[in-house]
């Protein structure tokens, strides 16, 4: 729509707030993408100045010319803020009578059109509720749309996502809320539908005859210094695979979809999540880890917000079968870590094995790969004959490396897109209500398992590859790592 747009960010102060709403809210502006008269409204409880609640945000947005320094002033004229709590009817009373005020000044002098607005909940789930409550009371009464914007974690299992979908249902309908994965955001998961639906060769092999097993991992290089409090409660299965992993895993294996609408595409995911059977711990290899072996990175239970008992995993590998036409009898393997060596997202897709090989050399897997990040790639291992006069086979590959195929072209922040989606009313990147449901269905026994038993995670140094038996794991599951095979990929040069 054409009429004047508010973004109210709850949690304006906080960590979500500065390293990515802010920063993808300028990206937008900055390109024009917000619409005309649009005002954003902070809000959060601690008391800050115009001027401090700017030091803070700008720390986080890269300026790097004086026209991107011009463009952040004029981005902070678009910007006030409120301070105050989230259960509190007169504090919110402030909030709405502060947003009159200034969607009065935005709306131009002669139009009475209504005004949109979107609420951006960059909040612990401790306060979901209430703030919602006082959303729905106190700052709905604008006469044109109402987008409630929702992150993880929705809840810890599948009682306390249900009472949490519950308790906003009755605030806000479906197709007001809009779920952030923020995977669903990136440029190389939009992809894939692209790759798979608009490639007739893809689409000819997706499925358990010619794919033997597909990998999804997750690597970053760092623990989780300063945010012990919360991982502690979570762990990474929660923090990591039920969410991002398994929206990729729905978006490799679901069916074409009958059409690019959002629901169209969340049908076919809720569809084949619907066909995956429960994990249960013996599907699951957990490990937490330990100092660095230099001793320089402290390990998970020596951080000051984990308790010394903790049995949180900061690794998980988990075998997931789907038992359809499709993909019956192929192992979905989900790997994620953290205190890993390197900072990776990739998807691999192994092809099975030449049936009746006639060449004298063992033959290597095709393998399709998707890499989300770091350096955005898709490509292609297969064989091919060593150039010159013998008939030797090589493994080489078919490769689409952005940098190189698109050089600078400009690849968008997840939020950015996924914040642009919302003010256009794009439902397609986000989680419905039922997917996450059918997500904890298959994660929450597992996972309750785990903490009844107590099961101890087992130990890996900081900065190594995690426990052992995850690739003995995957081994038992036909699927081979980078690690056991003689040949590598090497990117080409950066530009
Ligand atoms: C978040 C998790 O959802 O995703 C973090 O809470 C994790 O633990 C992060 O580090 C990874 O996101 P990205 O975009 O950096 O891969």
């Amino acid at each position: 729509s054409n009429n004047p747009t508010t973004v109210f960010v709850f949690g304006a102060s906080g960590d979500l707030a500065k390293k990515k709403t802010f920063p993808a809210l300028f990206a937008l502006f900055r390109s024009n993408l917000l619409p005309t008269h649009t005002r954003i409204v902070g809000y959060a409880r601690s008391a800050m100045t115009p001027a401090e609640l700017r030091e803070r945000l700008s720390k986080f947005i890269r300026t790097p010319t004086d026209q991107d320094k011009k463009t952040l002033d004029e981005f902070f004229k678009i910007i006030s803020y409120v301070h105050g709590q989230y259960d509190s009817d007169e504090d919110v009373i402030k909030l709405a009578k502060a947003a009159a005020e200034v969607e009065k000044k935005c709306a131009q002098p002669s139009s009475d059109c209504a005004t949109d607005r979107v609420f951006y909940l960059a909040l612990p789930p401790s306060v979901f509720i209430p703030i919602s409550q006082q959303i729905k009371r106190h700052l709905t009464d604008n006469a044109g749309y109402k987008r409630l914007i929702v992150e993880k974690p929705f809840g810890k299992d599948l009682a306390s996502s249900t009472e949490l979908a519950d308790a906003l249902a009755a605030n806000f309908a479906e197709s007001e809320i809009y779920r952030i994965d923020h995977y669903l955001g990136k440029e190389m998961v939009k992809n894939l539908l692209i790759l798979r639906f608009a490639n007739v060769f893809f689409g000819a092999v997706w499925n358990r005859q010619f794919i033997n097993n597909v990998q999804i991992t997750f690597k970053e290089p760092f623990g989780v210094e300063g945010r012990g409090g919360y991982f502690d409660e979570y762990g990474i299965i929660r923090d990591v695979m039920q969410n991002h992993l398994m929206q990729i895993l729905a978006i490799v294996a679901m069916d074409r979809p009958v059409d690019l609408s959002a629901e169209a595409i969340r049908d076919e995911k809720v569809k084949v999540l619907k066909s995956i059977p429960h994990l249960t711990v013996h599907d699951v290899i957990v490990g937490q880890y330990t100092r660095s072996g230099d001793g320089k990175v402290v390990g998970y239970l020596e951080l000051d917000d984990v308790p010394k008992d903790s049995i949180t995993p900061t690794f998980a590998q988990a075998v997931l079968h789907i038992k359809n036409e499709r993909w019956d009898g192929v192992p979905f393997i989900l790997k994620c870590g953290k205190a890993m060596p390197d900072r990776k997202a990739e998807i691999r897709i192994q092809f099975q094995d030449v049936a009746g090989n006639i060449f004298p050399h063992d033959l290597a897997r095709n393998e399709l790969v998707i890499r989300v990040q770091p350096d955005e790639a898709v490509y292609i291992k297969l064989m091919n004959k060593k150039p010159g006069l013998s008939t030797e086979t090589v493994i080489s590959e078919l490769d689409l490396s952005y940098k190189q195929r698109y050089g600078g072209d400009y690849i968008p922040d997840a939020y950015e897109a996924l914040i642009l989606d919302v003010l256009r009313g794009d439902h397609a990147n986000f989680v419905r209500s039922d997917e996450l449901d059918v997500a904890w269905r298959i994660f929450t026994p597992m996972l309750h398992e785990l903490e009844r038993a107590k099961h101890k995670p087992e130990p890996y140094e900081f900065g190594s590859r995690g426990p052992s038996s995850a690739d003995e794991q995957l081994k038992r599951h036909g699927g081979f790592t980078r690690h056991s095979q003689p040949y590598t990929w090497v990117p080409p040069a950066k530009h």
